[in-house]
């Protein structure tokens, strides 16, 4: 009797402790969700966020399969659409059903029913693919991704080869960090862009007293285009 107490109370304990997040499951399940993902599922599923689609896909990208299942699973509150989500995905996967799909009439017919992945994968594989699944392709994610993008495209070209070379550890556009602030050497050198070119690809010391003889690398490995670009962008600044 004392025992079965003590077993209700201890079930209820590690229940609390790891159903409501995901965060919990994660720590007891060690797989490599990401990893699996790609070796069980991408044969049919995109798995770019965003997706890229195509006429002739398989399946739907995973993306909108994960937006899919967390828009469309049916909780009362937020704090249990990943838990229940991951819970269908580990179900759907090994059993799915036109009837349990929240996929409409007409994609299920486009796409026929997803072949179950039973004996392709383990419970524990499964369990980490699901978790992931919405750890990842999630609003809060895909918007990162997004604006990342947008403040890519909007960077001026040279700033993106300096970003690409790591420059700006040494140097700020403004600032002076252990080498000198772009804006700096754009006052030293004015229009002398051969200048800035030269030092650039064949490195640099001593030029610059506040650096305290630390060198500039050379850096043969830039396109000519690069040292083009990132040249003009220095002397702009
Ligand atoms: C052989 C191709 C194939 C493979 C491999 C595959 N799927 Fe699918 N999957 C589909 C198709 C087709 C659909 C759309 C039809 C449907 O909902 O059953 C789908 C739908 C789904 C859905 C249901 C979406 C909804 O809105 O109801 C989930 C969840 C899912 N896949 C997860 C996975 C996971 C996770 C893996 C890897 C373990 C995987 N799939 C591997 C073909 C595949
Ligand atoms: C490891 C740190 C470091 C990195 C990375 C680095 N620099 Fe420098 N850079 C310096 C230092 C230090 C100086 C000052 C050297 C001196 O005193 O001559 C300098 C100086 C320069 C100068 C002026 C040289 C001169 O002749 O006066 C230019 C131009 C420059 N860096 C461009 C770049 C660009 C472009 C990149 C990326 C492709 C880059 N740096 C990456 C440390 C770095």
């Amino acid at each position: 009797m004392i025992k079965s107490t003590f077993f209700v109370v201890l079930s209820l304990l590690t229940l609390m402790i790891f159903s409501g997040c995901s965060q919990d499951s994660k720590s007891v399940n060690h797989l490599d969700g990401k990893a699996l993902l790609q070796s069980k599922c991408a044969s049919c599923h995109n798995l770019e966020m965003p997706p890229k689609t195509s006429a002739d896909e398989l399946a739907p990208p995973m993306m909108a399969v994960a937006f899919h299942v967390y828009d469309f699973i049916d909780m009362s509150t937020p704090a249990e659409k990943v838990p229940a989500s991951i819970a269908f995905v580990r179900d759907y996967v090994v059993s799915p059903s036109q009837k349990k799909s929240f996929c409409d009439a007409k994609s299920l017919n486009e796409y026929g029913l997803m072949p179950s992945q039973k004996g392709n994968l383990t419970d524990d594989e499964l369990e980490a693919i699901a978790i992931y699944m919405f750890e990842h392709y999630n609003q809060e994610n895909f918007l990162d991704i997004m604006k990342q993008r947008r403040i890519l495209r909007d960077m001026h070209s040279g700033e993106r080869v300096a970003r690409k070379y790591k420059c700006m550890s040494c140097h700020g556009i403004a600032k002076r960090k252990m080498g000198p602030s772009f804006s700096a050497i754009a006052e030293r050198y004015k229009k002398d862009e051969v200048a800035i070119k030269k030092s650039i690809r064949l490195g640099s010391k001593d030029k610059w007293t506040a650096s305290r003889h630390a060198r500039m690398p050379a850096f043969k490995q830039l396109t000519n285009d690069e040292l083009d670009t990132v040249s003009k962008w220095i002397k702009e600044q």
